[in-house]
């Protein structure tokens, strides 16, 4: 399997989920975000960008919120939604969250809602995380964990990737990759009890962090 598989999978089943009404979220990150006039922000994974509309609002005139996502039917919904609020600082940009098409040291905060676990390489999205912000910007993200290692069988299946389960890390291998990418003090905002997703058991966080 190449990362192209999995990108495939993901954009086909985000596609589809494009024309439906579901909730997509696994916790309340974008009530933690915090923005303030003039921020610029972005969200990973915007899907029909409800969050990217809310930060754009904080965010002003003077400020900019990004989306981004790799389901074009998404960020085409997503688009459409921006333009009936009147939103002149959004836009929509095709992109794999291990390759963000943003700038380094270019946002003021961050925000991910259920999307990091669709990646097989979470060290390196959250090392594109700590690029993009500015020092002194912040992250919130929302996403689950495995309570134990996912089996290789799961996690190399793009399908089972895609439906949001199969690519989990365990809560060791989370604080792991935060480390790494620089995030030392990280702060849990929410946690929920552990609940069966697909066919392994997980919990959902959200989580706060500066880059210093
Ligand atoms: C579960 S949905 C969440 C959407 C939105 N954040 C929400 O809370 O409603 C995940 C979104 O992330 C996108 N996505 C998943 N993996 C991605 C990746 N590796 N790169 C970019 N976008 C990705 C999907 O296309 C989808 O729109």
């Amino acid at each position: 399997m190449t990362q192209g598989d999995f990108v495939k999978a993901i954009s086909q089943r985000y596609d589809e989920l494009s024309g439906q009404q579901c909730c997509l979220s696994c916790g309340g990150a974008i009530n933690y975000a915090d923005i303030k006039e003039g921020y610029h922000c972005a969200d990973l994974g915007s899907g029909k960008g409800y969050d990217v509309m809310k930060m754009a609002t904080m965010a002003g005139e003077g400020g900019f919120a990004w989306g981004v996502d790799v389901s074009e039917a998404m960020m085409t919904a997503a688009r459409e939604n921006a333009k009936k609020l009147n939103l002149t600082n959004t836009a929509f940009i095709k992109s794999e969250l291990e390759n963000i098409q943003l700038e380094s040291n270019s946002l003021d905060v961050v925000l991910s809602n259920c999307t990091l676990n669709h990646s097989l390489e979470q060290n390196r999205v959250w090392k594109e995380i700590y690029r993009i912000l500015k020092p002194g910007g912040s992250f919130v993200v929302s996403d689950i964990y495995a309570l134990e290692q996912v089996p290789d069988d799961y996690r190399n299946d793009p399908k089972l990737v895609a439906e949001c389960w199969a690519g989990a890390v365990t809560r060791e291998q989370y604080y792991k990759n935060l480390q790494d990418a620089g995030f030392g003090k990280v702060e849990i905002i929410e946690e929920s009890a552990p609940y069966e997703k697909g066919r392994i058991k997980v919990c959902s966080f959200t989580l706060k962090g500066s880059k210093v």
